[in-house]
């Protein structure tokens, strides 16, 4: 059972091929249609006013923060528990990355984001992880009584939706990565920012181009993040098969679901009803997680661990000064998650193999 299936995802790559046979034939290799094209299809998904395809994840998190002026001497609340990307992109545009702890949602635990609130707070990003959606009505009500925007990480959670409203249309920017490790992937980097905010999607617009309003005439000083436009149509090609891949995920993940709460020492983390989850990842909390990982690999189920080392004790981090212990959800989160694999190519068998191979585990167990 293979975490990664990107191989069968392209097997016929040829209607993705021909596409970019026909944009090599016009030479529109910047931007042009093809980004157009798929930023429009992108905004009609999520039902956004305005997305703007730039060149990762990380960098729709950063110029997100650039555009709304936060940098040195600001703080930006983020959940504990998440890739470093989302850190590495506060600490990047100059300001102070401000963790909280997460909840068993593996998102960040609205109880715990007023305690972190300062005068220097300029935004709080809510990381939607694993495909999951943060909470973010009361997120969005704490935000609006600090006077606080939120920068939504939904990197990982495009096409979630909450309320059936899509994940990154709830704060005044969301934010998406299309690296082929998510299930819209593209072949290479690439990512999205929406917004409902016309003046900030025309200043996100010239800061990914260098600020350039036509060709001779800078206005601001920007960067060169633009989605590149082979990869915008393999992006468009792709985003017209979500449906059918979330609908295999969550079928995947039902079966999972059902059958881990059957096994003594697994966890399932609670469903919220009102969430459509996009199942990323799929995790559940494992007792003796480590063993657990290796009798899986020992037995054909490719298990990972996301993230065994949160970022908040990573070495590049210890100049914020937190210490083992300070997010104790975090913490459990990384000693007991263990992801299975639940992609949408997984037959019946494979699933059930998975979970036969942890039950045989648990029955091994004194
Ligand atoms: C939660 C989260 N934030 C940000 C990113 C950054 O996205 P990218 O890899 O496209 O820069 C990722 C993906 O890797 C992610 O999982």
């Amino acid at each position: 059972m293979p975490f990664v299936y990107l191989r069968e995802q392209f097997a016929d790559a040829e209607p993705i091929l021909a596409a970019l046979r026909e944009l090599v034939a016009t030479g529109d290799f910047t931007l042009g249609k093809a980004v157009a094209d798929f930023e429009a299809a992108f905004a009609a998904r999520l039902a956004a006013r305005h997305a703007i395809g730039v060149n990762s994840g990380t960098d729709a998190l950063k110029l997100s923060l650039r555009a709304l002026g936060v940098g040195p001497g600001g703080e930006v609340i983020t959940a504990a528990n998440t890739f470093i990307a989302t850190a590495g992109a506060i600490a990047d545009v100059g300001a102070r990355p401000v963790f909280v702890d997460v909840d068993d949602s593996f998102c960040i635990d609205p109880d715990r984001i007023e305690a972190a609130i300062t005068p220097k707070t300029k935004a709080i990003i809510p990381v939607h992880l694993t495909g999951n959606v943060a909470d973010l009505p009361r997120i969005a009500a704490i935000a609006a009584r600090h006077g606080v925007p939120i920068v939504e990480d939904a990197c990982q959670a495009i096409c979630s939706t909450l309320d059936g409203r899509c994940a990154g249309t709830w704060g005044i920017t969301g934010t998406f990565s299309l690296h082929p490790q998510k299930f819209l992937n593209i072949w290479g980097d690439g990512g999205v920012i929406v917004t409902n905010d016309d003046a900030l999607a025309q200043k996100l617009r010239l800061l990914r181009n260098h600020g350039l309003a036509d060709r001779d005439t800078v206005v601001m000083l920007g960067v060169n993040s633009r989605l590149d436009s082979l990869q915008a149509v393999v992006a468009r090609r792709v985003l017209d098969t979500a449906e059918a891949i979330i609908r295999r995920r969550n079928e995947n993940a039902a079966i999972y679901d059902a059958g881990f709460a059957a096994i003594p020492g697994i966890r399932v983390p609670p469903r919220n009803p009102r969430v459509r989850h996009t199942f990323v990842t799929y995790q559940v909390f494992a007792e003796e997680r480590d063993r657990l990982l290796a009798h899986c690999l020992a037995n054909g189920v490719e298990c990972k661990v996301h993230y065994p080392v949160p970022v908040y004790r990573q070495p590049a981090l210890d100049h914020l000064g937190y210490r083992r212990g300070d997010f104790p959800v975090t913490d459990r989160q990384a000693a007991e998650a263990i992801t299975f694999p639940v992609h949408q190519y997984l037959v019946r068998e494979q699933l059930d193999h998975a979970l036969a191979v942890v039950r045989d585990f648990r029955r091994a167990r004194p």
